[in-house]
């Protein structure tokens, strides 16, 4: 009975123990949300990325990761982005950011991001963006 109670004790010790991890890495993750959502401020002037916010001049980002490029719905998509072919994830955005017109040519989107780490950070933003 002693040894069922003290297992029951480390379990709890465990228990709250993963409870405060949990809490730690929430107030941990605030400010690196809001760094990741710097790095995604140079995208924002033409994306947004909740989903009940619809196209601007670039199309919706909502759910980017895993989608085929050009296939948002209601936005008219230069032909090049739409024959593309490219299904989007973390490789085929990074390559994409760092030279859109090499990755797509003919793509309407003008800007490139050269600095590595603001892609990185851009992409993980767009894996977990609010809502
Ligand atoms: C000046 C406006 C502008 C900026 C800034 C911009 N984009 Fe774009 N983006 C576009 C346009 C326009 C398209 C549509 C391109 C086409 O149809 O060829 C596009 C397309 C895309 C696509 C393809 C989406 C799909 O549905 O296939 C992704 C991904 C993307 N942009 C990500 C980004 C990211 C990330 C940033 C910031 C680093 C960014 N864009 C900055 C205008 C912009």
């Amino acid at each position: 009975m002693r040894r069922c109670l003290l297992l029951l004790g480390v379990a709890a010790a465990l228990c709250a123990c993963g409870q405060r991890d949990v809490f730690n890495h929430a107030s941990d993750a605030t400010p690196h949300q809001r760094e990741l959502e710097r790095a995604f401020a140079i995208c924002a002037g033409c994306h947004d990325t909740r989903a009940d916010l619809g196209h601007r001049v670039g199309p919706n980002l909502h759910g980017v990761i895993g989608r085929r490029a050009g296939t948002a719905p209601g936005y008219a998509y230069s032909e090049a982005m739409r024959d593309s072919g490219i299904v989007w994830d973390a490789r085929t955005l990074d390559a994409f950011l760092a030279w859109p017109q090499k990755q797509v040519p003919g793509t309407r989107m003008p800007n490139a991001t050269s600095d590595p780490q603001r892609r990185r950070a851009v992409i993980e933003y767009l894996s977990a963006p609010p809502r």
